[in-house]
């Protein structure tokens, strides 16, 4: 059967079959592509089918509360937007149509440091929670730009990226030869010219641009390079834990380390004084043959839950699959591909479309699961095989 529109897209799977349609397949592959064997990407979603739940009954679940508090943000739902770069390479509205979705259902959404959307325009559209994610350049007058005018737009929780020290070895970008923006070469003219409505809509909406680089580097503007190429080149790899440190301090506010995966260093980021850390391994983008979020969130949680916010990050494409990461401890969920597939699908419809999925699929599994709060979610309502 083939998809014909957003309103035959039900589950994680339909969605991106349908952003996979409507994409050039550069452009697809870097969103579903990861780095080497993509056994990480792979096992971060296969990892919440090693336990199942256990549900209660009888318990009168006629109403169900699905909030939760996270760095000091109040969420309808407990999973959010998780930053993520180049967004009107995907959907001409990009980041506009996030952040207009994501407060529709009351969620946070994150903008990156390579927003193809300012902070400033972002703010102008909403007053829900917003983090938004900063890369650490070599440039430090960047760093203190970006960290300035996320301030003065208002964001409400910085997040700094601790595990893109160096490119991932993104082979389906190496084979595709994306770049950002994107170049033309035969291949991807021959792409271009079989999705006319993305070429479309890039070649004659506003310009494609990652402004918030804009009089930094050339890259802000319009020189093609790999988002490997980027880490690689442009940020800085002598980061450790006092420029972390120094970046909290200077920040004054929720701030949170996206990418720890170890229990050292989430005692680290409690220690430096972070409110939270996105347990995240970048969708298996960065390094393969890493541990999942969701395999490591029980020690992390253990170690550290009752000092600091612990998001669960990656893989997730089911409201049972939060279910269980709260189940072990995190605090709430955050994801990428669940809804950029939705914004390649549809714009903000689309992404309005899966977090009305998902908002659904989370309040019927919590009935089903006999609670009426995510705080009655424990690790007795979980079996290992
Ligand atoms: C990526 C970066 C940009 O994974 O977050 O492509």
């Amino acid at each position: 059967m083939g998809l014909l529109n957003l309103n035959d897209c039900h589950s994680f799977g339909d969605f991106r079959t349908l952003a996979k349609r409507r994409l050039p397949s550069p452009i697809f592959h870097y969103i579903d592509g990861a780095a080497d064997d993509e056994r990480t990407y792979r096992r971060n979603t296969e990892a919440y089918e090693d336990c199942d739940l256990v549900p209660n009954v009888l318990v009168g679940v006629e109403n169900v509360d699905m909030s939760v508090e996270v760095m000091g943000q109040k969420l309808d739902i407990p999973i959010y937007c998780a930053p993520t770069a180049l967004q009107r390479l995907f959907h001409h509205d990009g980041e506009r149509a996030v952040a207009r979705a994501a407060s529709k259902h009351g969620t946070m959404f994150g903008v990156s440091s390579l927003a193809t959307v300012t902070v400033e325009d972002i703010a102008e559209l909403t007053d829900s929670p917003k983090m938004f994610q900063f890369y650490f350049h070599k440039d430090r007058g960047l760093n203190d730009a970006l960290l300035e005018r996320a301030r003065e737009a208002k964001f409400d929780v910085l997040a700094l990226t601790v595990d893109t020290i160096t490119g991932g070895n993104r082979e389906r970008d190496l084979r595709t030869g994306f770049t950002s923006p994107p170049k033309l070469g035969l291949d991807s003219l021959i792409s271009f010219a079989t999705h006319p409505a993305w070429a479309w809509n890039f070649l004659t909406k506003e310009k494609f641009d990652m402004p918030h680089l804009s009089g930094y580097v050339a890259e802000g503007t319009n020189l093609a390079v790999s988002v490997g190429d980027y880490f690689s080149t442009m940020l800085d790899q002598s980061m450790n834990w006092q420029d972390a440190e120094n970046l909290c301090a200077q920040w004054n506010g929720q701030f949170a380390l996206k990418g720890i995966m170890s229990v050292e260093d989430a005692k680290r980021a409690v220690d430096i004084g972070c409110t939270g850390i996105m347990v995240s391994n970048h969708g298996g983008r960065q390094l393969d043959g890493s541990r999942s979020p969701f395999d490591q969130i029980a020690e992390i949680c253990d170690a550290v839950g009752d000092q600091i916010d612990v998001i669960c990050e990656g893989g997730i494409q089911r409201g049972t699959h939060v279910l269980k990461a709260l189940s072990l401890g995190a605090k709430a969920c955050s994801g990428g591909r669940f809804y950029l597939y939705a914004l390649a699908a549809a714009g903000e419809a689309g992404v309005s479309r899966v977090l009305s999925k998902m908002h659904s699929e989370i309040e019927r599994d919590m009935k089903l699961m006999g609670i009426t709060s995510l705080s009655q979610l424990s690790r007795d309502n979980l079996r290992y095989r």
